[in-house]
């Protein structure tokens, strides 16, 4: 029944695609939706259906009618305005395209350094389960860690995505070892905004599994990225940290391009800004994505993108990137 449907419907749009004419499409319009249309016809038949089938096909048929109605009447304007619209070459049209933003743009740059090294790019839900997002990245639920890292609960049970390193899991789980990935994305906390902290905000996870990979690799690949996005060889700093997927862990910190190292809003006066998460994989992590962890051995990162484009971009405040302010987004046109 429902292929029927989908059937008629795409029949439909085929047919409208190759009239022209007002005439044509009424037409069109008697034969697919008129009274001895076929979708009349399975309109006509829900009531010799059981209860469940009525209430199975019901709005399916209802709602695919009134979808139907609505494309001709699209059709039927489009070629009513066509009449009426004239060519008018004398105005000065603005065709300026728009411009990337920032943040998509160091999103480029960075999966395509990555890309070179055989960094395959895969993405994940926003939307994500409980356990993509933390059991199976050995948080479990009364771990402490998910107090650092509160988000938006929904009522179907999913939350918004703390963190890109769900796409550990999903990308082990759907292709094994060996893995060289990367998933850039959008993630969510439930944060107080102040100049360095957003509710949304971007990342970008990072995952190698192989036989004998270590420390060194990730550093490597740590230092390649950050030296090509900023044209320069930046000052980085490694302070063991924690994370609970990954052991050992490392926070990679960078120089405060914005006030030079000298201390401001940005950098908490600190000098240096936290860009960097990292460590090994956590044999349980590697266990959850089903994969040997006396065999092979990983290292993981996440870098946060939108604190990577503000350092690039020296954005002092993390707010004026979500805003939607035409006025700053224009500085990253690209004509
Ligand atoms: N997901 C961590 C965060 O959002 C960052 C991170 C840390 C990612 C260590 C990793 C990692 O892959 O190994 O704070």
């Amino acid at each position: 029944m429902e292929e029927k449907i989908i059937k008629i419907k795409e029949e439909l749009v085929l047919e409208l695609s190759k009239v022209t004419k007002e005439a044509e499409v009424l037409n069109v319009k008697a034969l697919y939706v008129g009274k001895k249309s076929e979708i009349q016809g399975l309109l006509a038949s829900l009531k010799d259906m059981s209860v469940q089938d009525k209430k199975k096909y019901g709005s399916v048929i209802n709602n695919t009618k009134k979808e139907m109605e609505e494309l001709i009447s699209i059709k039927l304007e489009s070629l009513q305005n066509k009449v009426n619209v004239s060519f008018d070459d004398t105005t000065d049209y603005n065709l300026k395209s728009g411009s990337l933003h920032p943040v998509t743009i160091v999103a480029h740059e960075v999966t395509d350094i990555l890309k070179r090294m055989g960094f395959t790019v895969v993405s994940g839900p926003e939307m994500e389960s409980e356990y993509y997002n933390f059991e199976a990245l050995n948080v479990p639920k009364d771990h402490p860690a998910r107090d650092m890292q509160d988000t938006y609960y929904l009522s179907n049970g999913m939350l918004l995505r703390t963190q890109t390193s769900d796409n550990q899991i999903h990308a082990m789980e759907n292709y094994g070892a060996p893995l060289r990935i990367c998933a850039p994305g959008r993630t969510f906390r439930n944060e107080d905004l102040d100049a360095n902290h957003e509710n949304t905000f971007f990342q970008i996870e990072g995952m190698v599994i192989d036989k004998g990979v270590s420390i060194e690799n990730l550093l490597y690949v740590m230092q390649q990225v950050l030296s090509e996005v900023f044209h320069q060889q930046v000052k980085v700093r490694l302070r063991p940290g924690f994370f609970p997927f990954t052991e050992p862990s490392y926070e990679m910190d960078m120089s405060c391009l914005i006030c030079g190292g000298k201390g401001c809003p940005t950098c908490k006066n600190s000098g240096y800004i936290e860009m960097v998460g990292s460590g090994m994989v956590h044999p349980n992590v590697l266990k959850a994505g089903g994969i040997d962890s006396e065999e092979y051995t990983g290292f993981a990162f996440g870098i946060g993108l939108t604190r990577l484009a503000m350092m690039k971009y020296k954005i002092n405040d993390i707010r004026v990137l979500n805003s939607g302010d035409i006025r700053y987004l224009k500085q990253f046109d690209v004509d």
